[in-house]
């Protein structure tokens, strides 16, 4: 038993250093990050000040695509961690998170049982969204889908685009990758959609899987505990 305490305080030890390394990391990132929108704004007001017959167009796209960047650093460096837990219809946020992708494809929600849970709902409608907006990215057709097996609340979002190769699951949820980017050069995104939807899920208790669809798509699967109250398992120590 002695060896079994043991081998469990080293691994919460490794656990807490590897937090505190991904915790300076982002630290890192949202810095950077802010420090960038100042100078970028500036570059902003000097382009709306050029002469009349010099073409902004496309500096003002790139200029726009930088901030949509460095929103979704801020976005990943900060989570929503300090968000608090409220009661939600899960259908009616999830609704919400996709209406972007509604606008730009066929989409359709499928809801079983109406479920009510606890979540923190800013942080859950951009996890939803990151999917949904993937969907709408890679496929024409995007099918959502709410259940409620026993305990859990499911949400599917599927889409009829080329998929991912089961091999690169994986890959697609690291922090900014992006498979196979010359396929589909008009979409823009930094390779944070799939890791924020997945720590949000894992934040909440759950997780998100990668399949295929029986559009021809991707699958992606968000699984959430409906009692996220859940036994700690071996006290916290810090080292
Ligand atoms: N629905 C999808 N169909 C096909 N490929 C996808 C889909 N969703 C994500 N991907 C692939 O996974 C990569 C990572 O996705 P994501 O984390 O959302 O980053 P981003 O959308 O910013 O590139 C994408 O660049 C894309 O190659
Ligand atoms: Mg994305």
């Amino acid at each position: 038993a002695i060896e079994v305490r043991k081998a469990a305080r080293s691994l919460i030890r490794m656990r807490n250093r590897i937090r505190r390394y991904a915790d300076q990391r982002t630290a890192m990132l949202a810095g950077v990050s802010h420090d960038l929108r100042t100078p970028l704004a500036r570059l902003k007001l000097e382009l709306a000040l050029a002469p009349k017959d010099y073409d902004t167009g496309p500096a003002k796209k790139d200029i726009d695509e930088m901030e949509r960047m460095l929103d979704g650093y801020l976005a990943f460096a900060r989570g929503e961690e300090g968000e608090q837990p409220v009661q939600v219809d899960l259908e009616a946020l999830t609704r919400e998170a996709a209406s972007a992708a509604a606008a730009r494809s066929r989409l359709d929600i499928l809801v079983g049982t109406p479920v009510q849970m606890r979540v923190r709902p800013l942080a859950l409608k951009r996890a939803i969204s990151n999917l949904a907006n993937n969907a709408a990215d890679h496929g024409k057709a995007v099918r959502i889908t709410v259940t409620t097996p026993p305990g859990e609340a499911v949400i599917t979002v599927e889409d009829d685009g080329p998929g991912i190769p089961a091999e690169y699951y994986e890959d697609a949820f690291r922090p900014f990758s992006r498979l196979d980017p010359s396929r589909n050069q008009n979409v823009s995104g930094v390779g944070l959609g799939l890791t924020i939807a997945r720590d949000t899920a894992r934040a909440h208790g759950g997780d998100v899987t990668l399949g295929k669809s029986e559009l021809g798509g991707l699958r992606a699967t968000m699984r959430l505990p409906l009692d996220a109250e859940r036994p700690k398992g071996i006290k916290d120590e810090d080292d």
